[in-house]
């Protein structure tokens, strides 16, 4: 349980941790390459720890010396069949790329995690993947993990994927690293592109175009120096916390603001929030800048259509933040939102609802009426470390205390988040 309550201005400055999905495939790629890549910034969170334990156990030798992890790569064609099962941990990144990869790999194994990722849809990789081929089973038979898969030979496909999913997209495109011929996948709309962009520093051959990203067979990978930009998912509390805190004024340095991940910086915009972006960086591969935020006055907006993928993650923060705006904000076409580490339509509701805001659950969204004063309550964070960073921040604008439980459960992106947030309070 975790204890936080109303407080003063938010003021200083803050560097969030790495880049979760960039740090997992900085590891996944590095492990494939032939060379030893070098990783600095890397998230030291329990998502991107199972990744590297996953390859560790089959074969890859990984130095983790905190900000810098070297992996020694072993080729596409050098890893090992694992003892025992693989743990992916509650992370769904690492389940759904890693099946890719070993969708073609020479020898069987089983997938499994945490009682989360066993309710999350694992049948949007099983799909494609085994229309290229591939021989992977869900054990229980609901399309969860445990996935038990057989590596094989594949074929390269052209895939229309239902969902905007930078997992689905991914695993797909790592299948096809390994396939014979051509693999496209084409999207709804643009999901996070951070697989295109690493692996062409790989040196794979692999281009997009709209909603199109193609690759072609990679007889070999060659090892990279990858620096991971601040996660803007993690960046997304202090942002949220710095516009609705009267008097604050948070600085955040060395953001990834890839613009299919930065959604949340124009959607802040529209509200009335004062986003600064200093320093802006085009890097290597990934875009990056330092946010200055600056307490301002909110107002509702629509939140829908191919915006959604580039802030998926950042919807439940957006939703607390929408309590704090004049009028009214809703969030349509984001029914992902109901398969992610909870159900945080439902979640962000009932804790909403709890908190005395006037939120209805819809289908798709959420709508929410903003302007009415929250107070503190007992939130169930389901062990969502987003729901659970959420409601920290709704906490420091809502009259008297809030327990969070299950509150840990942010050593999954962010292990430090509690002492960062209480280093801004004056
Ligand atoms: C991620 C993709 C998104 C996101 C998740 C990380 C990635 O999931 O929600 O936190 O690293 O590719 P989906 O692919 O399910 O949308």
């Amino acid at each position: 349980m975790v204890e936080c309550r109303k407080s003063g201005s938010l003021k200083g400055e803050i560097q969030v941790p790495g880049d979760k999905s960039i740090s997992h495939r900085a590891v996944m790629f590095g492990s494939l390459a032939k060379g030893t890549t070098r990783i600095t910034g890397f998230l030291q969170g329990a998502d991107c720890l199972s990744t590297i334990s996953c390859f560790e156990k089959m074969g890859v030798s990984i130095e983790n010396t905190g900000d810098t992890v070297l992996v020694h790569g072993r080729g596409m064609r050098g890893l090992e069949k694992p003892e025992g099962v693989l743990d992916c941990g509650n992370s769904g990144t690492t389940m759904r790329l890693i099946s890719g990869i070993l969708s073609a790999q020479d020898f069987d194994v089983t997938l499994t995690g945490d009682a989360s990722i066993q309710k999350r849809p694992m049948k949007r990789i099983m799909d494609p993947l085994s229309r290229m081929g591939a021989d992977i089973e869900s054990l229980p038979g609901n399309g969860c993990a445990p996935l038990y898969i057989q590596g094989r030979p594949l074929t390269g496909i052209h895939y229309a994927s239902p969902v905007a999913s930078a997992q689905v997209k991914s695993s797909v495109l790592l299948a096809g690293l390994y396939a014979d011929g051509e693999t496209a996948v084409t999207e709804p709309s643009l999901s996070r592109d951070h697989t295109e962009r690493m692996l062409g520093l790989f040196g794979a051959d692999i281009a997009s175009e709209g909603t199109t990203a193609r690759i072609t067979p990679a007889r070999e990978l060659f090892a990279a120096d990858i620096q991971v930009p601040g996660d803007i998912s993690s960046a997304a509390y202090f942002i949220a916390a710095g516009l609705i805190v009267p008097g604050s004024q948070i600085l955040i340095k060395n953001v990834g603001i890839n613009p299919t991940r930065a959604g949340i910086l124009e959607v802040c915009r529209k509200m009335g929030g004062d986003i600064r972006m200093l320093n802006r960086n085009e890097g290597r591969g990934e875009p990056t800048a330092d946010l200055l935020v600056t307490h301002s006055s909110l107002k509702g907006t629509v939140i829908e259509g191919d915006i959604i993928p580039t802030l998926i993650d950042e919807l439940p923060v957006i939703a607390a933040m929408a309590c704090f705006a004049e009028g009214e904000t809703i969030i349509r076409d984001a029914s992902e939102l109901k398969v992610k580490e909870s159900n945080r339509i439902a979640v962000m509701a009932q804790n909403l609802t709890a908190m005395g805001a006037q939120v209805q659950e819809t289908d798709d969204g959420l709508r929410i009426l903003g302007g009415r004063p929250l107070h503190g309550a007992v939130i169930d964070s389901h062990d969502d470390h987003r729901i659970a960073m959420t409601f920290a921040v709704a906490a420091l604008c809502s009259q008297g205390e809030t327990k969070i439980q299950g509150g840990e459960c942010v050593n999954i992106s962010y292990p430090a988040f509690y002492k960062d947030l209480g280093s801004l309070i004056q």
